[in-house]
């Protein structure tokens, strides 16, 4: 190789002493810190997220916004790491946050960086993955931070539904610094060393004398078990970036594109004869609808969201002969697989996720009603019940629902049936579909004729088992061809493939609007 000449050998050797510095961020004790807290530094995570060698860093090196409180302060790389590359050979935007360099703190030029990357990601169609490891705003940078954290929150918004975003919480996210990730799609948190919180517990405790932990207040059991804010929790870094490596795997690059769809192995015909002993026609014996998820799906592999939140409702992605779907299913091992309040917001969130990126839905139904009590009026169940409604009857993706069991009242709708746009609905021969049980339905209807009647509870019995008769099975509804099919059990894999199928090229018009007024 030519050797370049004596001067320019300089400025080459300059610019790397310069990325050097750049790279090394916060310094060795700092990066020290960092890894002795668990954690991997802002490269290295990009590392692990990105197919090898595949990073295309930019903004390298951008600094600080100059004002007198900065003076003197040095911030390598400005506090955060940004570029592009690949994932499982498609490309995507990235910006991981340095929290060794002012505490991964955002400052205008640190936000300019991510922004730029948001902007890219947009113009290319490319998802955005954010690492965020950050202090908040940039106490140093006053208004001009606050201002970054508008530039990226804009952003937030305007691309959400046309590129997906995904956000790993990796560190101490505080302040402006959760509520960037709170407009993205996901949030992934790490267990123990994650925490997201608007103000944190010293704050707290001399407001309203409150004594909490940083775990207590914002960690990744509190957020993916009792807030719902993030949506999947993991022990550690690579755990948590490994995890968005295979959400991407179900995800479009764009509105405008289709899902993958991988090679399959399971058999489109492969008979479920499982689920004759594991939904059986008694009410009273509930079963794990997990296990007819994996029953039903390639390979039996179900990426569940919010697994631990609102565990009356399972939402996830799987794949049917090689195709992503996003499932909903009412879990009757949970509060029988009522609906409340939570379970309306998880459901209804990830069936809007899965219409913005052409993601076809499968409902599973086996569900009781809407959940009683004075908590859930209060509470708002009517405007929260009403996002699933609206969610459902907004989808244009291809909509296939299959009642297991039980279909009663308000949820009957709310589980998207025929009439709230469902394309085809599949019964099992199990399935019934009412206004409610026959129990309450024979209470209520005939409640004159068991008061008077000479022997109360033999009529009871009686006015049961006649409204069982008439109502309790899915002929009534598919007489009305509210039930497109009743289905053998051990058929049901093969039928959902088959109706995906004739619905791949589905095309749903909407009147105009600006957007809708979706009840929040
Ligand atoms: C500038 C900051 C900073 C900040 C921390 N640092 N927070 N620099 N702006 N907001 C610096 C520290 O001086 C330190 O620098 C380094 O980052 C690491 O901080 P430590 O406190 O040593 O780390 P740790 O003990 O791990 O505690 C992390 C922390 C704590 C819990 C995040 O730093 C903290 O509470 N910071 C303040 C959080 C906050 O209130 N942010 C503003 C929120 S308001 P050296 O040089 O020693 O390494 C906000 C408004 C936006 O964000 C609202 C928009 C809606």
């Amino acid at each position: 190789m030519t050797q370049p000449a004596l001067e320019l050998q300089e400025l080459i050797a300059a610019m790397e002493q310069r990325r050097a510095k750049v790279e090394a961020g916060g310094g060795l004790d700092r990066q020290k810190k960092q890894r002795e807290g668990g954690k991997l530094t802002a490269r290295e995570r990009i590392e692990r997220l990105l197919d090898p060698g595949s990073f295309l860093e930019m903004g390298t090196f951008v600094e600080h916004g100059r004002n007198r409180l900065m003076d003197g302060i040095e911030a390598p790389g400005e506090g955060v790491v940004t570029g592009s590359g690949t994932v499982n050979g498609r490309q995507v935007f990235v910006f991981s946050q340095d929290f060794t360099v002012l505490g991964g703190s955002l400052g205008k030029m640190n936000a300019s960086k991510v922004t730029k990357v948001m902007d890219l990601a947009a113009k290319t169609g490319c998802p955005v993955i954010g690492l965020n490891d950050s202090a908040g705003a940039r106490i140093q940078e006053g208004v001009d931070s606050l201002s970054g954290y508008g530039e990226i929150f804009y952003r937030n918004a305007i691309y959400s539904g046309a590129v997906p975003q995904i956000s790993a919480i990796l560190g101490p996210c505080a302040g402006g610094a959760v509520y960037s990730p709170a407009l993205t799609d996901f949030i992934l948190m790490s267990r123990g060393s994650s925490y997201m919180f608007i103000t944190g517990p010293e704050v707290i405790k001399s407001v309203t004398r409150e004594d909490v932990t940083f775990d207590q207040l914002g960690g990744a059991d509190v957020h993916t078990r009792k807030s719902g804010v993030a949506h999947l929790a993991y022990e550690g870094d690579e755990a948590v970036i490994d995890g968005v490596r295979d959400l991407l795997s179900y995800l479009p690059q764009n509105a405008k594109e289709q899902p993958p769809v991988v090679p399959c192995s399971d058999p489109v015909m492969r008979s479920n004869e499982k689920l004759l002993e594991l939904v059986t026609p008694d009410q009273r014996r509930p079963y794990a609808m997990l296990d007819v998820i994996h029953e039903l799906v390639d390979g039996g592999t179900f990426l569940e969201i919010q697994p631990d939140w609102a565990k009356n409702i399972i939402v996830g992605f799987a794949r049917l002969n090689g195709q992503s779907v996003g499932i909903v299913a009412n879990n009757p091992k949970a509060m029988s697989g009522s609906l409340n309040i939570d379970a309306s917001d998880k459901a209804a969130r990830f069936i809007r996720t899965c219409d913005c990126y052409n993601i076809p839905l499968l409902t599973l139904v086996d569900v009781s009603g809407f959940l009683p009590g004075v908590q859930q009026e209060y509470g708002g169940i009517i405007r929260h019940g009403a996002k699933m409604l609206y969610a459902y009857a907004e989808a244009t993706v291809p909509k296939i629902t299959l009642i297991t069991r039980k279909s009663y009242g308000g949820a009957y709708l709310a589980m998207n049936s025929r009439d709230m746009g469902a394309d085809v609905v599949y019964a099992w021969p199990t399935a019934t579909v009412a206004v409610m049980g026959a129990e309450g339905a024979a209470n209520i209807v005939y409640r004159k004729d068991i008061k008077e009647s000479a022997n109360p509870e033999a009529t009871r019995a009686q006015k049961i088992a006649e409204y069982k008769e008439a109502f309790d099975n899915p002929y009534v509804a598919a007489a009305k061809g509210y039930i497109d099919d009743v289905i053998p059990m051990e058929t049901t894999r093969a039928r959902l493939i088959q109706a995906f199928a004739m619905l791949r090229d589905k095309q749903e018009a909407r009147p105009f609007k600006k957007h809708g007024n979706m009840p929040l």
